[in-house]
């Protein structure tokens, strides 16, 4: 945790970007800040981490005192699109693993998850991808976890798990209801279909003016 609050001084003096850090499960590949602007971070899918079937957690560090975030399950063998993160190969569309909540402080946030809750016939040994989406009010990032389902799973002890205290004095996180559901980055591969984009544009002003008052909020801070 030292090393997460020195390396965040470290990127406080670069250009305002905001950012978030995936700490379990698991992440493809090394943080880097300009990444995190693109589908699962620019990395490919790689190695996989165990992972419990049906009490998971997901551990996130928060660099801004405010952000709108979720996370998504993907079942395909290599997910290149966000279409490959809400609806399987045969066409089924399930929902998000955690649908868009808001979280009111800066530092560790860990919330339990349920890949059963999606409501598919996962088995022990089902291959799955976890993308977290994360924006601070001044665009979204993006991180992804390859892992097995695995019943049963015991969590290693050393993952980390908790809350920062600031959770606890005040601020929380509370469910978001009035946020896109998905907002492909231009980064995303694939071709999108008319009506996806007409959707994403359709939804754009509502998270343009949310993130106008979080961008408020946030530069008076500073
Ligand atoms: C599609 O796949 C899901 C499991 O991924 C299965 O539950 C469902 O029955 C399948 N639907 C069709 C129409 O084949
Ligand atoms: C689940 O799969 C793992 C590895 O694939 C195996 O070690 C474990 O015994 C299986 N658990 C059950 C309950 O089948
Ligand atoms: C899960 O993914 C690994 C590669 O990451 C692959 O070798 C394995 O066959 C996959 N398992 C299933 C059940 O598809
Ligand atoms: C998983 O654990 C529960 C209780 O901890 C137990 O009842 C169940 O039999 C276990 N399942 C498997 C497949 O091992
Ligand atoms: C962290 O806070 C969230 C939201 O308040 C809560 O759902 C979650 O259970 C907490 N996690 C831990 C490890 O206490
Ligand atoms: C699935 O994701 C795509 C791409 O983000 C989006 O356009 C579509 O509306 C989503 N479908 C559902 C049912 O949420």
């Amino acid at each position: 945790m030292f090393t997460t609050a020195l390396l965040s001084l470290a990127f406080a003096a670069a250009p305002a970007l905001a950012h978030f850090h995936l700490n379990y499960p698991p992440p493809r590949g090394p943080f880097v800040a300009q990444m995190e602007l693109s589908f699962c971070s620019d990395y490919p899918t790689g190695a996989r981490s165990p992972f419990p079937l049906d009490s998971g957690f997901v551990d996130i560090t928060s660099e801004h005192p405010s952000a709108i975030v979720g996370f998504y399950i993907s079942f395909d063998a290599d997910p290149t699109t966000f279409v490959q993160f809400n609806t399987t190969d045969n066409g089924t569309s399930y929902p998000m693993l955690k649908p868009f909540f808001s979280m009111n402080w800066e530092g560790e946030l860990c919330l339990p998850v349920d890949a059963e809750s999606v409501g598919l016939p996962i088995v022990n040994g089902t291959n799955a991808t976890i993308q977290v989406q994360f924006n601070g009010g001044d665009g979204n990032l993006f991180d992804c976890a390859d892992v097995v389902l695995i019943t049963n799973y015991t969590v290693p002890s050393t993952a980390s798990c908790s809350n920062s205290t600031a959770a606890t004095s005040g601020s929380s996180a509370s469910p978001i209801t009035s946020i896109p559901t998905a907002t492909p980055p231009a980064a995303a591969t694939g071709s999108p279909t008319a009506s996806s984009s007409s959707a994403a544009l359709a939804l754009q002003p509502a998270s343009v003016g949310l993130l106008a008052v979080v961008g408020a909020a946030l530069a008076l801070t500073i």
